[in-house]
């Protein structure tokens, strides 16, 4: 284990088996439908990677990027697009894949955007979710897991844009935080 991780949340092998039961059910909702699935960068990536692949059904893929106003590392819930997708959005079945839903604010703006050019069905999912924290009424229509009120990396989430890269997902020690 990584010398800054304090304790492993979810294992490697915890995350496919979440991803997995995941893909499955979106397949069977989204079969036919070939759902656009829109992966918010940078930390939904590997999720959004090892996802589309237990889904055993016709889909398109694509990308977005935004960003938060402001240095705060509190969401202002205004973000700026960053990267815009590439594939137009109107009548198509819309399938946002996020890694954390925290405050919810970035996601409700996000899906307001994507609301206003016509999709035939906009949803969410996502792998982890923080519910404590929620100040929007935004329930995630595909959850993996709930976490626990703490800053957790690993599994595409940064701190810093380091420990994207660990293979579980863990709680950051909070000396490397308050440092
Ligand atoms: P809001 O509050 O708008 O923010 O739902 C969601 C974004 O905040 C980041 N976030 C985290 N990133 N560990 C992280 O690495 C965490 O525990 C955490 N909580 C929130 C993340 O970028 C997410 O998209
Ligand atoms: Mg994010």
């Amino acid at each position: 284990m990584h010398d800054d991780i304090q304790e492993i949340l979810f294992s490697e092998e915890d995350i496919a088996r979440i991803v997995r039961d995941l893909g499955e059910r979106l397949s069977e909702d989204y079969r036919g439908l070939n759902p656009l699935v829109v992966c918010v960068l940078k930390g939904a990536a590997p999720f959004m990677s090892d996802l589309v692949r237990r889904m055993d059904i016709a889909l398109e893929m694509d990308y977005m990027a935004v960003s938060s106003y402001g240095a705060s590392s509190q969401s202002s819930g205004v973000v700026r697009i960053m990267k815009d997708l590439d594939i137009p959005v109107e009548g198509r079945h819309v399938l946002i894949v996020e890694d954390i839903i925290d405050t919810g604010l970035t996601l409700q703006y996000l899906m307001d955007i994507l609301k206003r050019r016509n999709p035939a069905s906009l949803k969410v999912v996502t792998l982890l979710d923080k519910p404590e924290r929620r100040t929007e009424g935004l329930v995630p229509d595909y959850c993996g897991v709930r976490v626990p009120n703490e800053f957790v990396v690993g599994y595409g989430l940064d701190y810093a844009e380091k420990y994207r890269n660990l293979p579980y997902i863990g709680v950051l020690k909070r000396e490397v935080y308050n440092a």
